[in-house]
């Protein structure tokens, strides 16, 4: 049960500690955010339940960053990773491999869609992209099209933030970081709400699809979407597409330990095996030992309790609750119903589909209170939901009745800006 009061009150001393020594990740919230509201400090989790320092509990509506997929407290990943770094924590990425890692390359090559079956491991989903990236690059020098330097993406698509996943990453502040990578042309999102071509639907998604048809979709980004988080063990298996590079990690280990891979179809890996050709490409942690034991762990979790059925079964539950927002003026669309990931899109005019703006006080307070009531979620000009794959229908009742509720007071409060 989430406790009421999650006011920052009187700073804990780690709360006090980590403000004046941390420097928190961030790509929302500016510094003076962290000094005035604090920096939750949370000590222990169980299933989709967070407790903060302070004793306060929180409802993990957002699986840490989209990947706490089996929840937290699973103390046979951690037995497991114990046991692997007791016995050998690690092993040279370059010229060697260790059992672990083996297990968990035959493991991925089989829960893969098709013949993607050739396992790189690095440490994340940055790092995925990179790898994808100069997979993909290298493959066509090797295959004799030298000029194929090309890489599609989607605008408003988020792939990590080295300078590669940047530059594929719209929200990439190009005042600090540009000039980015060079070759890298964007295409329209299909987005069934707010079209590029103000078309509806899938009349939308097919203009968006003429774009991409002519070039070549080589990579596929599983990094949020794979492991069970939209109903299927990796989301291009709705689509019955086969990617030739698939990234993935996050939910790979569900946050247990820092991993991530790319899969590789065997047609692209064919080129790597003649003498000359190997792979320009060392990452120093790429398949450590402890990191593949808590995955391998976390993936027999994953099909020992069904939680991609499950995933699939309580996000149609979410999605239901979900839709009744659409009754608030301030909730323009509601998406969802592909798993345990649903986007409920905030704007103050439905008429014209206006977004508040990241930076507006409807947005801040609204991220600001639902904290405050216990639930953790993430709010852009979408407020994201995706909780653990363990959530419980209870649970996700009480995310939504903690929307709803803190919803119809900003409503209140800003009432004259809402049209
Ligand atoms: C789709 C996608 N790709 C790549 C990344 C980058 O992953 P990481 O933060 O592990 O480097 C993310 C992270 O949120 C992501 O959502």
């Amino acid at each position: 049960m989430v406790a009421s009061d999650h006011h920052i009150g009187a700073r804990h001393k780690a709360e006090a500690t980590a403000i004046e020594y941390l420097w928190p990740h961030s790509n929302d919230l500016e510094w003076d955010e962290y000094t005035e509201r604090g920096l939750r400090v949370f000590v222990a989790g169980q299933g989709s339940t967070l407790t903060d320092v302070q004793g306060r509990s929180y409802l993990d509506g957002l699986a840490g960053l989209f990947l706490v997929n089996v929840g937290h407290g699973r103390t046979e990943i951690g037995a497991a990773m114990a046991e692997q770094a007791g016995r050998l924590a690690y092993t040279a990425s370059s010229n060697s491999t260790n059992p672990a890692t083996v297990t968990l390359a035959e493991t991925i090559a089989s829960i893969t869609p098709g013949d993607l079956d050739r396992v790189f491991f690095c440490s994340g989903g940055s790092e995925a992209v990179e790898t994808a990236l100069k997979i993909a690059k290298q493959a066509q020098v090797l295959r004799g099209y030298p000029k194929r330097y090309k890489v599609i993406c989607r605008r408003g698509s988020y792939h990590g933030q080295t300078f590669g996943a940047m530059s594929l990453t719209s929200s990439a502040k190009e005042r600090y970081f540009g000039p980015f990578m060079a070759g890298v042309s964007k295409v329209p999102s299909p987005n069934h709400y707010r079209n590029d071509f103000g078309l509806e639907g899938e009349a939308g998604d097919l203009m968006c699809a003429r774009y991409v048809e002519q070039e070549i979709l080589a990579l596929m980004d599983e990094v949020i979407t794979g492991y069970g988080r939209t109903g299927a063990m990796f989301a291009a298996e709705h689509y019955g597409v086969v990617p030739d590079i698939m990234t993935m990690a996050k939910g790979i280990s569900s946050g247990y330990a820092p991993l991530g891979a790319v899969a590789v179809r065997r047609e692209v890996f064919e080129p790597f095996t003649k003498h000359g050709n190997a792979i320009n490409h060392l990452l120093t942690f790429g398949g450590h030992a402890v990191a593949a034991a808590a995955a391998s762990k976390n993936i027999e979790i994953i099909q020992r309790e069904n939680l991609v059925a499950r995933s699939a079964e309580i996000g149609r539950y979410l999605l239901r609750l979900a839709d009744g927002l659409r009754r608030h003026p301030t909730v323009g669309d509601v998406r969802g119903g592909k798993g345990l990931l649903c986007a409920i899109d905030l704007v103050r005019n439905k008429e014209t589909k206006q977004a508040w703006g990241t930076e507006h006080p409807f947005i801040k307070g609204l991220a600001l209170r639902t904290q405050e009531q216990g639930l953790i979620t993430r709010v852009w000009d979408v407020l994201h939901l995706a909780p653990p794959l363990v959530v419980t229908e209870h649970e996700v009742e009480l995310a939504i009745d903690i929307v709803d509720r803190c919803l119809t007071e900003m409503e209140r409060e800003f009432a004259d800006d809402i049209s």
